[in-house]
């Protein structure tokens, strides 16, 4: 039986600047996405994995997403008044129980593998996971919760992984696996952020990992690397050199890249269209605009 994972770790410290002019004042992480905030997708899937205590590594400027979290005691209270329960329990959903939450600053922007070795001491001796909230996944059974599945299945590492095109390869952590097809693939290596036309495979990291202790503390000694940050991807390819433990994941379901502009609009009409309250009115539309545009041609 492998130990339980019950921490997760949400590293959101970066700046945004992709999404500038609108992360000047407002937290990328709090984007709305049809008309929850990014962060909320990413939490109520770690929530469905079975997580129970949640760190976010945050830093200057992310106010708005402590807040959120909170309890919004007048709000509540004019909602309750007026007998608006709907509203009340979709606010239900944002609250996190005392102590369930805990923030952690980032201090300096040294990359993903230091933001989450800044988590270190709340996470202590035990595997976690870790969730980059830009990457949304739609998938009937959670992705986080296949992974689990997986992970007390197998133990060691567990990194959720998918095919992407040649081209693309330079923009992600891949993996150096054998040519095998199935859900669960062993590692032989990890390279972040490859040069075009040396990617071991086309098997990219997406941002949902499962990780041992182990990769904590290499975190602690590695180098900078790819882009002068310390990265995540150094960690586990070190452990991969050391004990040989760690799993790419193929998993079930249709990711989204909101970390680009692209990436945010195509979930949005996704989600929109997924949504029995309004995706009849937006396929409507869409199937409008694209007549529209066919005859302007
Ligand atoms: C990060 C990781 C990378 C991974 C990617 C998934 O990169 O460093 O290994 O493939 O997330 O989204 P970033 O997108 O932060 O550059």
């Amino acid at each position: 039986m492998q130990r339980k994972v019950t921490k997760a770790v949400f590293p959101v410290a970066g700046m945004g600047t992709r999404f500038l002019p609108a992360t000047k004042s407002v937290p990328k992480e709090i984007m709305t996405l049809v008309d929850r905030p990014l962060i909320q997708y990413a939490i109520d899937e770690a929530r469905a994995a079975g997580i129970t205590e949640f760190i976010f590594v945050t830093s200057r400027g992310k106010g708005a997403l402590e807040d959120y979290f909170d309890r919004a005691p007048e709000l509540e209270a004019s909602l309750r008044a007026k007998g608006k329960t709907e509203l009340l329990e979709v606010l239900d959903a944002t609250n996190m129980d005392s102590g369930a939450i805990a923030y952690v600053r980032q201090n300096q922007a040294l990359g993903l593998g230091h933001a989450v070795w800044c988590a270190r001491h709340l996470i202590g001796d035990e595997p976690f996971a870790v969730l980059l909230p830009d990457d949304v996944i739609a998938a009937e059974t959670p992705c986080l919760r296949q992974m689990v599945e997986a992970y007390e299945q197998t133990g060691g590492n567990m990194i959720a992984a998918m095919e992407v095109s040649s081209e693309m390869a330079s923009s992600y952590g891949i993996m150096d696996v054998p040519p095998a097809i199935s859900r669960v693939v062993p590692m032989r290596g990890m390279v972040e952020k490859p040069a075009p036309g040396t990617q071991p495979s086309n098997l990219a990291a997406i941002g949902r990992y499962i990780l041992t202790p182990d990769v904590l503390r290499h975190l602690g000694d590695i180098d900078p690397g790819a882009g002068g940050e310390i990265q995540l991807t150094d960690a586990i390819a070190r452990e991969i050199v050391e004990r040989q433990n760690v799993y790419g994941y193929r998993f079930e379901g249709q990711r989204y890249d909101c970390g680009s502009k692209a990436g945010f609009l195509q979930a949005t009409v996704a989600f929109g269209l997924a949504r029995p309250d309004l995706g009849a009115e937006l396929a409507q539309f869409l199937s409008d605009m694209m007549a529209q545009r066919q005859a302007a041609e």
